[in-house]
């Protein structure tokens, strides 16, 4: 008898640097957790960093590598995961255009994360046609896996819900799936796709370092805002960001005795997500509250609590560094298993669209 198979995940990055605290909480701790129990396939998607910066393509071949290698000092294991660069794996391009007639052109350019990003990076109108099609390479991204689920942070779900839409799509025109299908059921109803579901990490949005943007709220940590804390970053480092960081600058001076809102001041939100004594900072708050603890002692303790959260990751990153053979070697492997499984899908997706004319063999000598 064949072992019942585990369910399939599919995430990734798109590699515009390396990864920082707010990727951990909202993303990697999740497949850390599902490396055991999930199939796990995670993308490298080196052809969406184009869409801001196709002039700088080394820049995006280096990235790839620190994304791969903060990957693997996190603890994603090539025995166990399959990572993998999005270029490298044809068929996700390939279903990418056809899934693009099953989207409308205006439901692609209302895409909130879309919108999004044309404000935060200052794009205007001068972005590139594959700039908005990116988001349909991502559906494409997804669904060349067939997994059951997508573990993301909160900014990836309207490229989720695209994905939803081009799977029923695809499986009510050329699977015969009646619409009325619950959309856990479209493959038992003989869909080829999946209807996927997200899964929204433990923190969906971690604040950066620095103070509030222009709305007056605390901005996400973000690389292109300077607000990150990297995984890669060393002691020092981390400890000159901490020292830094922004707190309220309205609270109530430590002596005074009053109401601080410890809301307002970012420090509370990295010891909740990451120091581990919650009774610490329970009592902690409290004593902020009432004006009886300064922020000096509170950046201090952080700088603890994030070394030593990162000493392990930074001490598995330099062996990796020594090693660029190895991170090469697991991207390769990772890369195989992702052909595999998505010409197969390409293969499926073909004969449903009645576009299986001679099978797949390009040879070409
Ligand atoms: N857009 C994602 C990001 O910027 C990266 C990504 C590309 C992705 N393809 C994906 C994430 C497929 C999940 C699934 O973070």
């Amino acid at each position: 008898m064949s072992q019942p198979s585990k369910p399939r995940i599919l995430t990734g990055d798109t590699p515009t640097g390396k990864l920082h605290l707010g990727h951990y909480v909202g993303s990697v701790e999740n497949r850390l957790a599902l490396q055991d129990s999930c199939e796990c396939y995670f993308i490298i998607a080196n052809k969406h960093a184009f869409t801001t910066r196709s002039d700088r393509p080394e820049e995006i071949r280096q990235s790839v590598i620190e994304i791969a290698t903060d990957y693997l000092a996190c603890g994603i294991d090539p025995d166990r995961s399959n990572m993998f660069i999005q270029s490298e794996v044809p068929a996700i391009d390939e279903l990418t255009f056809f899934f693009a007639m099953l989207l409308p052109f205006n439901r692609v350019m209302r895409n909130p994360t879309l919108k999004d990003e044309i404000r935060d990076k200052g794009l205007g109108d001068e972005y590139p046609f594959g700039f908005p099609l990116y988001a349909v390479g991502q559906t494409a991204d997804i669904l060349a896996f067939r997994p059951e689920m997508v573990p993301v942070g909160e900014d990836q779900l309207p490229h989720l819900e695209m994905t939803r839409e081009v799977a029923r799509r695809f499986d009510q025109l050329y699977c015969g799936v009646d619409p009325h299908t619950d959309d856990k059921d479209y493959v038992k109803a003989g869909g080829l796709f999946p209807v996927i579901q997200p899964k929204l990490g433990r923190v969906k949005r971690l604040v950066g370092t620095g103070g509030p943007g222009p709305d007056g709220n605390l901005l996400k940590m973000s690389k292109s805002l300077n607000n990150a804390i990297f995984l890669s970053d060393d002691a020092d480092t981390v400890h000159r960001k901490v020292m830094g960081m922004y707190t309220d600058p309205k609270r109530i001076r430590a002596t005074d005795p009053g109401e601080a809102d410890p809301e307002k001041n970012p420090l509370w939100a990295f010891h909740e997500t990451f120091n581990p004594d919650k009774a610490w900072v329970a009592e902690m708050q409290e004593a902020y509250r009432r004006g009886k603890v300064g922020d000096v002692a509170i950046k201090k303790r952080l700088v603890e609590v994030l070394n030593a959260l990162l000493e392990p990751i930074r001490q598995r990153r330099r062996q990796y560094e020594q090693r660029p053979d190895d991170v090469l070697d697991a991207l390769r492997k990772g890369t195989i298993q992702a052909n595999r499984l998505a010409e197969e899908t390409l293969a499926l997706a073909k004969q449903a669209l009645r576009q299986d004319y001679f099978g797949r063999t390009l040879t070409m000598k």
